[in-house]
């Protein structure tokens, strides 16, 4: 009788195959890495890697004309990047105000605007993410809310925002 033929017999779905020799030394230098770093195997997110290097702790201001946009109604605008500062989003929602890196949490692609109050993964990207005006996901793939950053309303309308996450 002639044997099923299966997808993993095809050239371009075929499973790698590891020797035991093979398994158990990558998983043992694996583990000996991860014990040297810290006593225990870290996961390393990229994304919040990248995140984390936009955010040092310095202070930005955004100026209240970038702002008037949401003069009074909910939404969220897209502040472009000031010299070595990221490019920010920056919502309002019931009359609070946020600040977000401009950084989807999926894979790290820019931001827009969206016109129902949204903030939404750009569409070059094609994985389709959005979130609240909070930041909070809304649909997926993206599983992690927007990078908050602290912000505080100034005189005159400008926002004061220090690049540190707040909610990492
Ligand atoms: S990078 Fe935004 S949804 Fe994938």
């Amino acid at each position: 009788m002639m044997a099923k033929r299966t997808d993993l017999e095809e050239p371009s779905r075929r499973v790698p195959t590891w020797s035991r020799r093979d398994f158990l030394a990558v998983t043992a230098g694996a583990g000996l890495v991860g014990i040297a770093a810290c006593g225990k195997p870290k996961t390393v997110n990229p994304v919040q890697q990248i995140a984390e290097g936009f955010a040092n702790g310095e202070t930005t201001v955004v100026p209240a004309a970038t702002l008037e946009p949401l003069n009074g109604a909910d939404g969220s605008v897209v502040v472009p990047a000031a010299g070595t500062a990221p490019s920010l989003v920056v919502s309002r929602r019931d009359g609070k105000v946020q600040a977000f890196l401009n950084l989807c949490t999926h894979a790290a692609c820019p931001l827009v605007a969206g016109s129902d109050g949204t903030i939404r993964c750009h569409q070059d990207c094609g994985h389709g993410s959005v979130y609240s005006a909070e930041g909070e996901v809304v649909r997926g793939p993206s599983l992690r809310p927007l990078f908050r950053l602290q912000s505080s309303s100034e005189d005159g309308g400008a926002l004061k925002v220090k690049l540190k996450i707040a909610n990492g």
